[in-house]
């Protein structure tokens, strides 16, 4: 993982316009589709089907109504009522309320005060319904205005809400500080972004240090804490700090992406752990799929495997 170059290279394959059309055109008609093995679907429906199969085995979720990047107040608004439709959706099936979504995908690049308002809505109606809504952490750019929306909101008295965190950006660990201050819930992971060398760790081992660290703190003073990471390193020191240190197994939980490392999912469920589940779904699927590819080179093999498959 975070090989550098493959990062670079998928990082701007997945800002091509032409790229995303085609595949969004090919890599999902078909359910056995390569795309599927990190998506469940473009239907909130196949979102909730996914979730229902996945709280069978014994795990949490996270519904991801998948899109970022909207150029128009227009898209930012359509994004939102996807979402309000999502969540009621949700309430109607019976599964578990917790989503997770992208202040861009709600116009924080088109206007910061829309995309407030936008993610007021959400919270509206998905908090009194009992919801948790995790605001994803996107780009270096977008860190720090995440995180004072985040702290704004907070303030104002949602409170059903949490932040991420990357533990590849140098400013992470303060941030931690802030948000373990503030009583807000953290998920941390490594980071799916290619940032530059001023700002973020480049090699595995820095990144991996500094989640290490990062780990140890949010299980000390966090609330409620989120290990999100497939990686067996990470997850066996978060096990080893909470035993050392007496934390409950219900005290934290781990995540893992949908399709990725179903063995280790199911281990620690068998362990006592909680584990939960991200699940994305949605017809922009594409960026989300390209940092995917991105974090994990042999995934391109398996892409090519499935699409010389389709053809045959
Ligand atoms: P690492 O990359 O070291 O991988 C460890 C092992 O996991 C690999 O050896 C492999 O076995 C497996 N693995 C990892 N990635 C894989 C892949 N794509 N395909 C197949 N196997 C793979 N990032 C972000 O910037 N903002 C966010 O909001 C989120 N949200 C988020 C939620 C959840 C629930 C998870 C698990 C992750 C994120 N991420 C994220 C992504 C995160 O930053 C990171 O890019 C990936 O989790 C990969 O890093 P690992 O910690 O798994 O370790």
């Amino acid at each position: 993982m975070l090989d550098s170059a493959a990062k670079t290279f998928f990082h701007l394959l997945a800002q091509s316009g032409t790229l995303k059309k085609l595949a969004s055109r090919y890599g999902m008609r078909k359910p056995t589709s390569f795309a599927r093995r990190f998506i469940a679907g473009e239907s909130v429906d196949e979102a909730i089907a996914a979730g229902r199969a996945v709280q069978a085995r014994g795990l949490t979720l996270t519904l991801d109504y998948l899109g970022e990047s909207v150029h128009s107040l227009g898209e930012a608004d359509a994004a939102t009522r996807d979402y309000l439709s999502a969540v009621q959706a949700i309430i109607a099936s019976g599964i578990e309320r917790n989503i997770s979504l992208k202040l861009t995908q709600l116009g924080l690049d088109v206007d910061k005060a829309s995309a407030v308002d936008n993610l007021r809505k959400i919270l509206g109606l998905a908090e009194p319904a009992g919801f948790f809504v995790r605001i994803d952490m996107e780009g270096s750019p977008y860190t720090a205005v995440t995180l004072e929306i985040f702290e704004t909101l907070w303030q104002q008295g949602y409170r059903q809400m949490g932040v991420v965190l990357q533990s590849a950006l140098h400013r992470s660990e303060q941030d931690l500080e802030r948000i373990i201050a503030l009583g807000g819930r953290v998920r941390l992971v490594k980071g799916a972004y290619k940032e530059p060398k001023t700002i973020a760790y480049q090699k595995k081992a820095d990144v991996d240090a500094a989640y290490a660290r990062m780990l140890a703190r949010l299980l000390a003073a966090g609330h409620y804490p989120a290990i999100a990471t497939h990686d067996p390193a990470m997850i066996a020191l978060a096990r080893q700090y909470a035993a050392d240190h007496q934390i409950a197994t219900d005290a934290f939980e781990f995540q893992m992406l949908y399709g990725i490392r179903r063995d280790l999912q199911n281990a620690l469920v068998r362990d006592g752990y909680r584990v939960r589940l991200y699940i994305p779904f949605g017809r922009e699927w594409f960026p989300y799929f390209m940092r995917r590819l991105g974090e994990r080179p042999a995934n391109v093999a398996f892409v090519l495997r499935g699409i010389t498959a389709d053809k045959g």
